[in-house]
């Protein structure tokens, strides 16, 4: 660190992560080399779905003996990989390094007898570990094989933040909370890997696959989990009809609407889970079963037929990989967002993570020189191979990532976060339409107060749902960060506050801190108060916290 100085260990620092991160992908682990050293995301499924299966989801007790717990389970196979978590008790995950192994598990257990519950004879791979002896404290699954799945609450985080030495630390640091894990991604695919078994009781060739925030990239811990039942890989489905021979003899029923017989498929798969599996049907509105899984813990969103969001999942992953930059102003940018009341997890007039993702990366794509390139760039560097069409909806784009040349664009994450806010806070939303395709705003095609093109259904307004003073809050609250961050630019020095229990808020830490502008309906503008009347408010809090975490 003497030698080389501070500055240049950060960058070169840096320069590792934009490697690892192009190299591996930070919640990814790459199994299957692709060109330029990039993976595309039906890799990443591929592998994830084929580590799924060799998997098991067991039920344990709270103080089970990890040792025993491991050489029990090793009699049946080989432990490739496992970890325990807490969800309305204690799981174990198992992978096993051959499939075989959980057919082995699968005759080694019990079919349990309980007077007081009807067992329903259905076997599936989320299991119960009962009567190992346990309570043996030193070998209880340690703090390393015990993972969080869900993410730090907000005060803990302002208070990391604000030990950071640069608002581009803090952006990364927030980044590396809130993304998803490893092994949160893992018990995603489980989960998705667990559904397809009581699905394939109909459909014995069909896939369960992730889509959205799970696998785009942008997915923070405790995020809903959006499965996709793939009944298009079916063997002959899509193959030309023969004019002779033998077919199947389908059972039509009378729906014309495929949309009626995808929700009915739907239907009865949630329907199963409910009765027979771990999950509880919250809603089945047309075209989705949303359901709990208790095990893990995740809200389902079941969806059929939904190959256009499959495809702007792949784009949105694809933006991730280009560059470091767009998934960390992503994560800054949706925080902000969550801690201010602009989304919510409630679906209504806010905007939704998904809006939100697309105005990132249009921002990215207006800098200059553009951090991203536009969707008709990158559709017209696809290759035959890529061509996708999908319900008269063009969607191709490329997926070989080396043909995709980026622009020098240096700019560092605290420019981005501080030119996005002024960007948003300025923005023409009255006229102007916010369009990826075209990389450029567009007027507006109908009145909706934000109007944000989607990028393959192009006559669709993604963010119609938003109202005018749900927009007038986002605005405002541009404007107030944007004026708060230049504010509070600099870390402040540690030497007066050494052995002291409070920490200040600075950069990022204070567009977190509850805003003067939160509560704002109309189209007229505050005048906001100064930052430090919040900042004292915080800090009192945060007293307070620490002084019960001492007590
Ligand atoms: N989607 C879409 N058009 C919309 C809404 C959603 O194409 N108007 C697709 C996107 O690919 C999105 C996915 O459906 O990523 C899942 O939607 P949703 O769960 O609302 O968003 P996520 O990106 O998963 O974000 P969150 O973390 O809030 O769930
Ligand atoms: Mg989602």
């Amino acid at each position: 660190l003497h030698t080389i100085g501070r500055g240049s260990l950060v960058k070169c620092l840096q320069k590792v992560d934009t490697f690892l991160h192009r190299n591996i992908g930070t919640n990814v682990v790459a199994v299957q080399e692709e060109k330029n050293g990039f993976k595309s995301l039906n890799a990443v499924q591929a592998e994830r779905q084929e580590q799924a299966e060799r998997s098991v989801l067991i039920s344990c007790h709270s103080r089970t003996n990890e040792k025993k717990f491991l050489k029990y389970i090793a009699n049946y196979g080989d432990i490739q990989k496992y970890f325990f978590y807490e969800s309305y008790g204690m799981y174990a995950v198992v992978e096993f390094a051959n499939q075989e192994s959980v057919a082995s598990l699968f005759e080694g257990t019990a079919i349990p007898s309980i007077s007081h519950e009807s067992v329903v004879p259905f076997k599936s791979r989320l299991l119960s570990m009962r009567n190992l002896d346990s309570v043996d404290l030193p070998n209880q699954p340690s703090g390393k094989k015990r993972q969080a799945q869900t993410s730090i609450p907000i005060n803990e985080l302002i208070q990391r933040l604000s030990k950071e030495e640069s608002i581009d630390q803090q952006i990364t640091s927030l980044t590396e909370a809130y993304q998803l894990t490893e092994e949160n991604c893992r018990l995603r695919f489980l989960v998705c890997s667990l559904l397809k078994d009581i699905a394939a009781g109909f459909f014995p060739e069909c896939t369960i696959k992730p889509f959205g925030s799970s696998v785009n990239g942008f997915g923070k811990l405790g995020c809903d989990l959006d499965m996709f039942l793939d009944l298009d890989g079916i063997s002959g489905r899509n193959a030309t009809i023969p004019k002779s021979g033998l077919f199947l003899e389908y059972q039509m029923k009378r729906a014309n609407l495929e949309r009626i017989v995808t929700q009915n498929i739907l239907s009865v798969i949630g329907e199963c889970v409910d009765q027979f599996g771990p999950g509880k049907i919250l809603n089945a509105r047309c075209p989705l079963v949303r359901f709990a899984h208790q095990p893990s813990g995740f809200q389902c969103d079941l969806t059929a037929n939904n190959r256009v969001a499959m495809k702007s999942t792949e784009l949105l992953y694809l933006y991730g990989e280009l560059d470091p930059r767009v998934r960390h102003l992503v994560f800054t940018v949706r925080c902000w967002a969550r801690a201010h009341g602009i989304t919510s997890s409630i679906p209504g007039a806010w905007i939704s993570n998904f809006s939100l993702t697309v105005m990132v990366l249009f921002f990215l794509q207006r800098r200059s020189p553009p951090i991203i390139p536009t969707l008709d760039h990158l559709r017209d560097l696809a290759g035959p191979e890529d061509k996708s069409v999908i319900e008269d909806n063009d969607c191709t784009f490329v997926s070989d990532f080396s043909k995709i040349q980026l622009e020098s664009n240096t700019e560092t994450l605290e420019q981005l976060l501080c030119e996005f806010f002024e960007f948003y806070a300025s923005f023409s939303f009255r006229t102007l339409s916010i369009n990826i395709r075209k990389g450029k705003e567009q007027n507006k095609p109908e009145v909706a107060p934000l109007h944000i093109q989607n990028p393959f259904e192009t006559t669709l307004n993604v963010s119609k749902n938003v109202n005018a003073s749900q927009l007038d809050r986002f605005v405002a609250l541009c404007q107030e960060s944007s004026w708060l961050i230049q504010q509070n630019n600099t870390a402040p020095s540690r030497d007066g506050t050494k052995g002291k229990a409070t920490i200040t808020p600075w950069g990022v830490s204070t567009l977190l801190l509850p805003s003067q502008v939160a509560g704002i309906k109309t189209r007229k503008r505050r005048k906001f108060e100064p930052a430090s009347e919040r900042i004292k408010s915080l800090l009192e809090s945060l007293k307070n916290t620490n002084q019960q975490n001492q007590s």
